[in-house]
């Protein structure tokens, strides 16, 4: 009989700008305060891109990390995959730029939007193409520039996100399987809750599009909050029960850094303490695609991750999306 083909986590790689804006500094921009923003968000900071820093660049400078942590070559992936609402470009795909950068020709180099669930859903889809033989090394990157898509006169949005990447190489082996379970979820119904209006073919871009700020992130927060934490809860608990795990074995759980408060209440149903809940929200702010990534690039660096532990991620986001993965280190 053909033995089952698994997935092993090779590495792991983030990077984040230079630049950080404090929100003593947003105290200057809007009428808010530090106060008010780090009681409603958890947020104290967040890194912006420079201007000649695209979100290929982050995601470039994510994966020669993760290569080298993983001891692979860039000539021996045999795929990219890009999960961001910030591409460089509408066309062609982030994932394209960032093959060019890494120099390797050829290999297939798509990008998937699935908003702040896109690094989740990168998984799943890395998962099915190792498991059905079709390719064998997958950079799966979860990369965004949110402050490039923000208006910094609306004090509900602007306090909230930054500028991120984190990757990850997951390969084809025999011997272990490290993608224990994932579950993804979406409602449509909901797309006019946290979405940018313009730019797409549904309006395109005009003088007065640009004048009336549709190019940016509008959001409507409590709905976001209200749906957000039963989702994540549901993605959690159904992720855990396919892997067939519980609670207990799982070393930490990393979810989406959006808020500090969605946070503690998707812990708090789900019987979790916070001990076993990792948050780098205060220094990052919301990055998108790469929160729940680069938060587990920075658990495994800083040590509370050793290999053979088994962690649990979960994002929500646009779309709306939601998703989880139970994965071993
Ligand atoms: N500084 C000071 N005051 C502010 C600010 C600010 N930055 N932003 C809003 N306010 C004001 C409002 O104008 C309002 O004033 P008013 O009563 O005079 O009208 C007051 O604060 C209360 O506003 P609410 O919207 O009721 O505040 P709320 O407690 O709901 O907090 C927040 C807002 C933080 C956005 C909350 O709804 C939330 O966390 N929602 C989730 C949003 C989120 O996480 N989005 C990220 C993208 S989605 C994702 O990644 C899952």
């Amino acid at each position: 009989m053909k033995k089952k083909i698994g997935v092993k986590i090779s590495g792991t790689g983030s990077y984040f700008p230079k630049k950080v804006l404090t929100n003593v500094d947003l105290e200057k921009m809007v009428d808010t305060s530090d106060e008010w923003i780090s009681a409603r968000t958890g947020i104290k900071e967040r890194r912006m891109s420079e201007k000649n820093e695209p979100t290929s660049e982050l995601a470039f400078r994510a994966s020669v990390e993760a290569l080298k942590f993983a001891n692979i070559l860039p000539e021996q992936i045999d795929m990219i995959l890009v999960a961001t609402v910030t591409p460089d470009m509408l066309f062609p795909s982030t994932a394209c730029f960032l093959q060019a950068k890494l120099n390797i020709p050829s290999v297939p180099a798509f990008d998937l939007l699935a908003s702040c669930s896109g690094f989740i859903y990168g998984i799943s889809i890395a998962r099915a193409f190792i498991e059905s033989g079709l390719y064998k090394r997958i950079l799966l990157v979860g990369a965004d520039e949110l402050t490039k898509i923000t208006d910094w006169t609306d004090r509900n949005t602007c306090v909230l996100f930054g500028d991120g990447a984190g990757a990850m190489i997951l390969s084809a082996s025999y011997e272990t399987d490290n993608i224990l379970s994932v579950f993804l979820g979406a409602d449509g119904s909901y797309s006019n809750s946290l979405f940018l209006p313009a730019g797409g073919t549904s309006n395109p871009a005009t003088i007065d599009t640009v004048n009336k700020k549709l190019h940016t992130i509008k959001m409507h927060g409590k709905e976001v909050f209200r749906v957000a934490v039963p989702k994540m809860v549901l993605a959690a608990k159904k992720a855990l029960e396919f892997s067939e795990k519980t609670l207990e074995n799982i070393k930490l759980f990393i979810p989406h850094q959006a808020n500090m408060r969605i946070i503690e209440a998707v812990a708090r149903k789900m019987g979790i303490s916070m001990d076993k809940v990792f948050v780098n929200i205060h220094k990052t702010g919301n990055v998108s695609s790469a929160t729940t990534i680069t938060a587990l690039d920075e658990a495994i660096k800083i040590g509370r991750l050793q290999n053979g532990d088994i962690v649990e991620l979960v994002a929500f986001g646009g779309g709306f999306t939601w998703g989880a993965a139970v994965i071993r280190i």
